[in-house]
Formats: C-alpha cells, sequence, structure tokens
C-alpha cells in the first residue's frame, strides 16, 4: 500500500509564533491514521514547530548541495536535520526559475539529503507552453530521467514525487482529475522502466498546483494520485484540515 500523504508548502510566508498555534490547533482535531501529513516552513519555524509536532512531519523547503562552507544565507541538510526534519522539498519550480536549479544541481542536493537522513519531496512539472505544445509527458519525464532515476532504488524509497504543473502554481487554476490521472500515469511509467514494477507501485506521487477544499476529494480519488502538496490552501488551518480529510 502506498502512503497517502497531505504536505503544505508555506513557502516565505508566516513565522514561529503562527507555526506553532497551527500545529497545536490543527493535532487538536482528530486525525486520519492512515495520512501522513508534512509541513514544509520557513526555516526560523523548523524547530520550534518541530519540538511542538506529535503527528505532523516537519519538512525544509530547500538545502544546500554542500555539507558546510563559506555560502552565506544557505542552510546545509544536516542543519535540516539537527532541528528535527525529517523531509526536505527540493527541486520546486520556484527554485528552478528563481534560483536557477538544474535537475544536476537538485541530484546533488538529494544526495545530501539522504546522507543526513532526511526524506525527499521531488517537484517536476511543466510550463504552460510546453502543455499547449504537447510534449508535458516528456518534458516531465526528462526532468525524472535527469535526477531521482539515477539514484539506486533503496535511495528511491526515500523519495516521494509531487508533480505540480507550473501553469496550476498559485493561480487558481487546476489541472483537471484526468489531466492530473494521466500524467502521474506517466510518471509511474517512466519510475517503472528505469527501475521496476515494484518500485513504481511503492512510490507516493503527489498532486500539486492550486488545490483545496473543493477539488482535493476528486484529485486524490485518482487512482495514481496518492495526495496532494498545497501551497495557499495549506495556510489555513480550516483548508488544510479538510484537505487532509480529502483521501
Ligand atoms: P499552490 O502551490 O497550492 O498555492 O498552487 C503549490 C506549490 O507550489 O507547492
Amino acid at each position: 500500500m502506498r502512503k497517502k500523504i497531505a504536505a503544505g508548502n508555506w513557502k516565505m510566508n508566516t513565522d514561529p509564533n503562527f507555526g506553532e498555534n497551527f500545529i497545536k490547533n490543527l493535532e487538536n482535531r482528530p486525525f486520519p491514521d492512515d495520512v501522513l501529513v508534512i509541513l514544509g516552513v520557513p526555516y526560523v519555524s523548523l524547530l520550534s514547530m518541530s519540538n511542538t509536532a506529535k503527528k505532523v512531519a516537519i519538512a525544509g523547503q530547500n538545502c544546500h548541495q554542500e555539507d558546510k562552507g563559506a555560502y552565506t544565507g544557505e542552510i546545509s541538510a544536516s542543519m535540516l536535520s539537527s532541528v528535527g526534519c525529517g523531509y526536505v522539498i527540493l527541486g520546486h519550480s520556484e527554485r528552478r526559475q528563481y534560483f536557477n536549479e538544474t535537475d544536476d544541481l537538485i541530484l546533488s542536493k538529494i544526495h545530501k539529503a539522504f546522507e543526513n537522513n532526511l526524506e525527499v519531496i521531488y517537484c517536476c512539472g511543466e510550463p504552460l507552453e510546453v502543455r499547449e505544445e504537447g510534449s508535458h509527458e516528456a518534458y516531465v519525464g526528462k526532468q525524472l530521467e535527469d535526477s531521482i532515476c539515477k539514484l539506486d532504488k533503496d535511495q528511491l524509497s526515500k523519495v516521494v514525487i509531487a508533480y505540480e504543473p507550473i501553469w496550476a502554481i498559485g493561480t487558481g487554476k487546476t489541472a483537471s482529475p484526468e489531466q492530473a490521472q494521466s500524467m502521474h500515469a506517466n510518471i509511474r511509467k517512466v519510475i517503472e522502466n528505469n527501475f521496476d514494477r515494484e518500485c513504481a507501485e511503492a512510490i507516493s506521487i503527489l498532486y500539486g498546483g492550486s488545490v483545496k477544499p473543493a477539488n482535493a476529494k476528486e484529485i486524490f480519488s485518482q487512482p495514481d494520485v496518492d495526495g496532494g502538496l498545497v501551497g495557499g490552501a495549506s495556510l489555513k488551518e480550516d483548508s488544510f484540515y479538510d484537505i487532509i480529510q480529502s483521501f
């Protein structure tokens, strides 16, 4: 059975006070046992939130590819581990777009994450022009082949894939359940071709891009969609809680 996952990505929003209250209030509500809840939060909130959290796993939103050194303003994978993170989000399209991250670089960050006992939420997804020209499956396939397909099977078991079409992120536009299902099936096929059927069946693939309470159920009910990576709607406790219950 694949893990069902509801992951939030707070991006550059909120402060530690907000984070601590959010966790306390969220965890006071009844939680489904079979859903893994992860929150990717700002660095300054990681320590207090992971100290407070009993059920929710805490994720960093990036890490550097080196162990340590003169990289002003950066954060290492070991620093994330040291404040209680279990996960790190890598390859988000905003990192690719604004910080020029390539799949080569993302792969080296993935290795660093593993060395420091972090599991990885690996993001992939196509821009609008690629979708419009119809080459989105090949585009995402290449992202996977240039990154996580270079791992071994044991490493792959510590990866969750998040498919996030760039045209649906923060735009209010969501991929239709059929579009999400068809890309997720394609991603599973790429994993099968590069590893084997067992690996493809075991890996959780999340959909991201304007997931909200109103569309989560329909998207999560697709056979190859194992949950969501949620930006805007994860910042409000009620809407994130509704999403957690949408499986
Ligand atoms: P969104 O962001 O839900 O606000 O579209 C998703 C993401 O970027 O992970």
